[in-house]
């Protein structure tokens, strides 16, 4: 007689992350995080969201800040988030999340957000920082915590506020003995997670040293040839461990070719400009297909609209069950 195969498969996690807003998406978030989301979509349940409400601290500009959640939006789709697999949706569209944050704001202690980076950076700078920049890593606890959330997928710097959400999150349940909320963890790749930018130093906004994804291909084609290398000539052999260009085109590569370009780089005889133009095609070969997707869409705006609107239906019905349970726990409501 046949057996009856017995699934081991754990029962899928619930993953939620969300996506600043506030421009292009450049290599290092594609392959820091987002390839990662996107991965998830496949084994787990997954919730994403483009975090309109934290850019207002940056973003100014109503126009500008409209246009950066559509781009945001397209950008993920294109890069393949499948919205019948996950969940998009835009942070604004679940109103719960402030009334949560409120919530949270009254057992988030002082000294935690006095410790993170954004808030401790403007600071150190002599900068004046207002309210939302200080509070932003609780609005980013009510994200997480609304939606029962297991897992966070994200880049290293934002670990320290998956940390801060667990603390506030226990501080809450211990304060109203209660277990309404779930304690998530961080989830990096810790092995891509540093990605070179054109002069070496890790690829960020802020040093201004960054490639993006859907870069029109001439300027990509520009940047790449600028990354800056050491001075061997062309004959002398390389050393691909040590060379920007190598590290990323890893990123595009298969082992195989990977090996080729390295044995190249061993050899002696290949000049910087010839891995660059294998870096190129190699992005080109991986963001292509990206590339398209994102014009077809961009086409059709309807389309877009309705797979956010669909999200944040199934988004706010499970952060309204969640929302309700933590008011009763603290005495909201129930008249
Ligand atoms: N702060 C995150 C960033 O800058 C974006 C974000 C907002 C987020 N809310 C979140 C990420 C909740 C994960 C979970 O990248």
């Amino acid at each position: 007689m046949d057996r009856v195969p017995i699934s081991c498969s754990p029962p899928p996690m619930r993953v939620l992350s969300g996506i600043q807003p506030t421009g292009q998406i450049h290599w290092g978030n594609y392959f820091g995080a987002i390839r990662q989301y996107i991965e998830l979509q496949k084994h787990e349940q997954a919730f994403y969201f483009v975090a309109d409400l934290h850019a207002l601290t940056t973003v100014r500009d109503a126009a500008q800040l409209r246009k950066n959640v559509e781009n945001a939006a397209l950008d993920m789709l294109a890069l393949g988030l499948d919205p019948a697999r996950a969940t998009l949706f835009v942070q604004s569209d679940i109103p719960e999340v402030t009334e949560l944050t409120w919530l949270l704001m009254t057992v988030t202690q002082m000294h935690l957000l006095e410790k993170c980076h954004a808030y401790k950076d403007k600071k150190a700078k002599g900068l004046a920082a207002d309210a939302g920049l200080f509070t932003y890593p609780v609005l980013m606890a009510a994200d997480i915590l609304l939606y029962d959330s297991n897992l966070v997928p994200v880049g290293q710097d934002q670990i320290q506020h998956i940390e801060v959400t667990r603390d506030v999150g226990q501080r809450f349940n211990t304060i109203y003995n209660t277990e309404v909320f779930t304690l998530p963890e961080p989830y990096t790749v810790q092995a891509l997670a540093k990605v070179p930018g054109l002069d070496g130093e890790k690829m960020s906004k802020s040093y201004n040293n960054t490639i993006d994804v859907f870069e029109d291909p001439k300027k990509l084609r520009k940047k790449i040839m600028s990354i800056k290398t050491d001075s061997k000539g062309v004959e002398e052999p390389k050393d691909p461990e040590t060379c920007s260009i190598f590290t990323l085109y890893k990123l595009f590569a298969s082992d195989e070719q990977q090996a080729a370009l390295a044995a190249k780089y061993r050899a002696g005889g290949m000049g910087y400009g010839e891995a660059k133009q294998a870096l190129y095609d190699g992005a080109m070969a991986v963001f292509g297909p990206a590339f398209e997707r994102r014009a077809q869409l961009a086409a059709n705006p309807d389309t877009v609209r309705d797979i956010l609107r669909d999200g944040a239906k199934k988004a706010r019905a499970k952060a309204a069950q969640v929302l309700d349970k933590a008011r009763a726990a603290c005495g909201l409501g129930g008249r």
